[in-house]
């Protein structure tokens, strides 16, 4: 349940362009299991809205711009991404959404654990129980 903040990268810029880096360790708080991407995103169409038990996640906005709400039942966060300098992390037990997704947005999503559909929690007022009897 820790509170989400964003992590400065080092680019590696010169006049061939740039290149990022991210190590376990390093830049990356957490053992990487899974990386996944999106795009093809719309303004209109929202997306998220759910926590995770026990994933931990690092979201790197590599094109476009979206606004992520973050909520942990107590305080709610936002955060405006249009860098792919910069990810955003995301402890366990935080509700999120997505919004204002500029159709040129690609998400690059790393996380702690593989895929698995019970480690979601979809209804917000289940989030809020359960985040009683977890705390
Ligand atoms: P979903 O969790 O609905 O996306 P959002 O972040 O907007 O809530 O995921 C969309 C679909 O992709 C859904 O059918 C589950 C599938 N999926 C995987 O198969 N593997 C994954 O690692 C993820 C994140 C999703």
């Amino acid at each position: 349940m820790d509170e989400p903040y964003i992590i400065k990268f080092n680019t590696h810029a010169d006049d061939r362009g740039k290149l990022v880096a991210l190590e376990e360790g390093q830049e990356l708080p957490f053992r990487l299991q899974r990386v996944y991407y999106m795009r093809g995103l719309s303004e209109d169409k929202p997306r998220g809205y759910h926590a995770h038990r026990n994933l931990l996640q690092l979201v790197i906005c590599l094109s476009g711009s979206c606004n992520f709400l973050l909520d942990n039942g107590r305080q709610t966060f936002d955060f405006h991404l249009n860098s792919p300098d910069e990810g955003l992390y995301i402890g366990n037990y935080m509700w999120r959404e997505m919004h204002q997704l500029s159709r040129d947005c690609i998400l690059l999503i790393l996380a702690s654990e593989k895929y698995s559909p019970s480690d979601y929690i979809d209804d917000y007022d289940k989030f809020i129980e359960e985040i009683k009897t977890h705390a």
